[in-house]
């Protein structure tokens, strides 16, 4: 977690080591969002020698008026900084106390029982509901999911339910999600990656992730509530300036943190008052140093949800928002050595954060990718400046798109003629342009590709197809229309005949198979938390029910995704909303897994308000315009491979 010695001076000679103050002008309507080095200066001298003592940052306003310190750290000031406290420039304030959350309570039919009668520490569940979920899991007793499945069935299997203890579930889901979140300069900024009370050992789960938030960000969204968005958005847009480095190297300008912290430090050079800082991390103090190459895609994928949902624009119209959509275009469409149209990045660079074997191309991050280009393009003010960068976006979406459908994409018959291909071939009109050996498939695949559905490996590279199902790829490739009509469809129908392999006793795996033996040695070092069905390595995770719900959604299939949601009902709470779980089956709560996991929450959450009003899920949804439509026709028909050798697979690709 703490960056080392080595590191710290290398940080301190290259004068980064970056903070942002609350008493920074945040929302200033200043175009500049590029701090002076002198100020971050001055700042790095006393943050970083407070920091050192400083385990906790909370504040809170006592009912009768007195600052009191929160956490481990209170013990160095005393009751003198009790009363200092009172001069803070900028104050805090403990979630629960703000009053400045509109709370509409939006579709009365999540909040018909507002009983709270869980205990969300020691997670006590109604049992009846448990059992009558069991009577209707009898009504699925086979493998794979019920395929003339519809909303009505499924409207009338929730109906037995007993409709209050699922209520109750929401309720401490929304207490949960409410008691996570993180305030700065006394207004809603965030929500902390986990928040389980009994857990010491918190590691970097006490920081604000800007993957992680996207959930909570949508539940809020979807309730009303927009303001911690707004805020969420505007302050890491201002994290995204900082200079950082690792080892005396910076990244490109546009990249956007992993995660934030908000500390409380005594303001420089008066001793009589403190200030509240984001300390944000990029990677350079995150276990493996990982660039998170997703944070700046969600972003955008957030700041056009927020527009859509609020009916806000004066927020992606700031010159400010406009300038950081561009700097995160500018660092993913820059030129480089590449040959594909897709992001090359390294292992770890996402949801999956550590060594699994992703790095090159990782599905992930293309469909991010493709979804930030839509957006962005979608929000982008037309001006002469910006001419060429919306030219070299439309070129990449068309390439990109044509790039993961034809080459990513696997069924059945697919990889037959993979089986078949033939190798070395040196021309401009191989069929087997990345020259993959047909032994690479794997004996799983070969028996595991159900005769109906498809997906969407998870890399390919010259010679290596990575055939694993990567689960949130595929689904944001659907949600975003990255993958064609049809593929969107083979996918859901993929997921499910394949129901008791990625959902099971929990949605959803987050890859699958997992690597074994030798492979999860050489490929992931012999990762002590990464082994075969557990965490990253095939373990399953609640939060992606949520991306679920989108991509069934936007395939008017939604019945899949409210299966899903009845499967995790059954045990979330009760097993306190763990981040993940380990085995085949996902039976038991993941060895390391953090409880109370804000993502898990939310995640269930927005999956539960999605399926309430399907129509929400317009602001995540990007549909595919017709322009593209016409470029990907025009290099389909000009496709060599098209004209040798699959003539008769027209239906496979909409365009
Ligand atoms: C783990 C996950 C990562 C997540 C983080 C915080 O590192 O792999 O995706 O953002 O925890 O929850």
């Amino acid at each position: 977690m703490s960056i080392g010695t080595s590191e710290a001076v290398l940080q301190v000679l290259s004068g980064s080591v970056p903070r942002l103050l609350c008493s920074d002008p945040c929302f200033s309507k200043s175009d500049s969002i590029i701090p002076s080095k002198s100020y971050i200066k001055c700042i790095k001298k006393t943050a970083s020698r407070y920091m050192k003592l400083l385990n906790c940052s909370s504040m809170q306003e006592s009912p009768m008026g007195i600052h009191q310190f929160q956490g481990i750290g209170h013990s160095l000031y005393g009751n003198t900084a009790i009363d200092r406290l009172r001069l803070l420039s900028c104050k805090c304030q403990r979630a629960e106390s703000l009053s400045g959350i509109t709370a509409e309570d939006g579709n009365g039919t999540w909040f018909v029982n507002n009983s709270k009668n869980l205990n969300p520490i020691n997670g006590v569940v109604n049992t009846q509901n448990v059992l009558e979920f069991k009577e209707v899991q009898q009504l699925d007793q086979k493998e794979g999911f019920p395929s003339n499945g519809n909303l009505a069935a499924v409207e009338t299997v929730r109906d037995t339910l007993h409709k209050g203890s699922v209520d109750s579930i929401e309720d401490e889901a929304w207490d949960l999600l409410r008691e996570s979140m993180v305030s700065y300069c006394g207004s809603p900024i965030g929500t902390i990656a986990a928040k389980d009370p009994t857990n010491s050992n918190v590691l970097n789960y006490d920081q604000v992730f800007i993957r992680d938030f996207i959930p909570s960000g949508i539940a809020f969204l979807l309730k009303g509530e927009y303001d911690i968005v707004r805020n969420f958005i505007l302050h890491t847009l201002q994290l995204q300036s900082w200079e950082k480095t690792m080892d005396c190297h910076s990244p490109g300008q546009g990249l956007m943190p992993a995660s934030f912290k908000v500390r409380t430090v005594p303001l420089d050079g008066d001793d009589s008052a403190t200030e509240e800082i984001l300390d944000p991390d990029f990677g350079e103090a995150a276990i493996g140093r990982v660039a998170p190459v997703d944070s700046g895609l969600w972003w955008i994928i957030l700041l056009r949800a927020y527009g859509k949902s609020s009916g806000d624009l004066s927020v992606q119209e700031k010159v400010d928002v406009q300038t950081g959509i561009k700097m995160i275009l500018r660092l993913c469409l820059a030129d480089g050595f590449d040959m594909f149209p897709t992001l090359l990045v390294t292992d770890g660079s996402c949801m999956i954060d550590r060594r699994m074997g992703i790095h090159g191309h990782p599905l992930e991050i293309q469909a991010l990718f493709y979804s930030a280009l839509l957006c962005a393009r979608e929000m982008l003010a037309p001006e002469d400046g910006s001419a060429d960068l919306i030219r070299a976006l439309n070129n990449r979406l068309v390439a990109l798109s044509f790039h993961i459908r034809e080459y990513y994409w696997i069924d059945l018959k697919k990889l037959n003629e993979i089986y078949r291909y033939k190798t070395e071939e040196y021309s401009y009109d191989a069929v087997n342009k990345f020259n993959i050996y047909p032994d690479q498939i794997s004996p799983w695949l070969v028996e595991w590709m159900p005769i109906k559905g498809g997906y969407l490996i998870g890399n390919l590279q010259p010679a290596h197809m990575d055939f694993r199902f990567f689960s949130l790829g595929n689904l944001w490739s659907v949600a975003s229309s990255l993958a064609t009509m049809d593929q969107s469809h083979a996918i859901l129908d993929l997921i499910e005949a394949k129901w008791a392999d990625l959902v099971a006793d929990m949605p959803f795996k987050i890859c699958y198979p997992a690597l074994e033996g030798q492979e999860w040695q050489i490929i992931t070092g012999s990762d002590p938390k990464n082994t075969p069905w557990s965490y990253h390595n095939a373990g399953s995770w609640p939060t992606l029910l949520w991306q679920l719900t989108v991509a069934c959604i936007k395939m008017n299939r939604p019945e899949i995704a409210a299966k899903a949601v009845e499967v995790a009902e059954k045990r979330i709470s009760r097993d306190k909303w763990p981040e993940y779980y380990d085995t085949k089956r996902a039976r038991f709560i993941g060895k390391q897994a953090q409880l109370f996991q804000t993502w898990s929450i939310a995640g269930y959450l927005v999956a539960k308000l999605l399926l309430a009003d399907p129509s929400a899920a317009k602001i995540l949804i990007t549909e595919e315009d017709s322009e593209l439509v016409n470029a990907f026709s025009c290099m389909i028909s000009a496709n060599p491979r098209r004209k040798r050798g699959r003539k008769s697979s027209k239906q496979t690709y909409i365009v």
